[in-house]
């Protein structure tokens, strides 16, 4: 595949068949986000994989738990791929995906939320490469901002000075996969 195409076609998808992915595609694609361009060739981020359908689950639950749709009133994300600000009766704010990644960064770090999206977007491509479908999810201080969350950080060894700054969740798509998005016009400019 070209890679302009894969940058052209993929789409976020926001829902998933319960099907889960292989352990090897998981293993590929945060592979691919520690290859991510970072701040100053630090390699900072982290990525903790989410192989398994039920905690994925919960961590979605989670994410959903202080969401405030009071502030996004007006706002619209997708009609083929309703979004939890779209469609209100949507309680998994990763909508079912069986695996997720998070993408940790260093908390007092000037750059870490860019370097964590930066690690998420290579992700991306790399997933819909292997013919997975997914999706940056973002509020993720908030997942982790309760007793369960932190609980959770522990388990997984994630050190203190380590925040979650964005997932990427991952599974296969359920339905026609949506074609690209007209781009909007003059949003670039070539100077010679
Ligand atoms: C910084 C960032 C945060 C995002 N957060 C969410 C999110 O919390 N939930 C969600 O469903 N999609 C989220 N998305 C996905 C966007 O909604 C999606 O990329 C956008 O609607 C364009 O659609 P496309 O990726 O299919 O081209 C996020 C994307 C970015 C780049």
């Amino acid at each position: 595949m070209e890679l302009l195409d894969a940058i052209k076609n993929r789409r976020s998808i926001r829902k998933y068949k319960d099907t889960q992915i292989p352990r090897k595609a998981l293993e590929k694609i945060i592979e691919a986000g520690t290859y991510a361009s970072n701040a100053g060739g630090g390699q900072r981020s982290m990525i903790v994989g989410v192989h398994n359908a039920d905690l994925a689950k919960k961590l979605g639950k989670l994410n959903m738990a202080g969401f405030d749709r009071s502030r996004l009133i007006g706002s619209y994300v997708s009609k083929e791929q309703p979004s939890v600000i779209d469609d209100p009766t949507i309680k998994n704010g990763f909508y079912g995906a069986p695996s997720v990644c998070v993408v940790f960064a260093q908390r007092d770090f000037m750059f870490g939320i860019p370097d964590a999206f930066c690690c998420a977007e290579t992700m991306l491509i790399e997933a819909f490469d292997l013919g997975i479908s997914s999706c940056i999810i973002s509020r993720a201080e908030d997942t982790f901002r309760s007793e369960e969350g932190e609980s959770l950080l522990k388990e997984w060894g994630v050190p203190d000075n380590y925040i979650a700054r964005c997932f990427v969740i991952l599974g296969y798509c359920d339905g026609i996969y949506p074609q690209p998005k007209p781009r909007k016009a003059h949003r670039s400019i070539i100077i010679e």
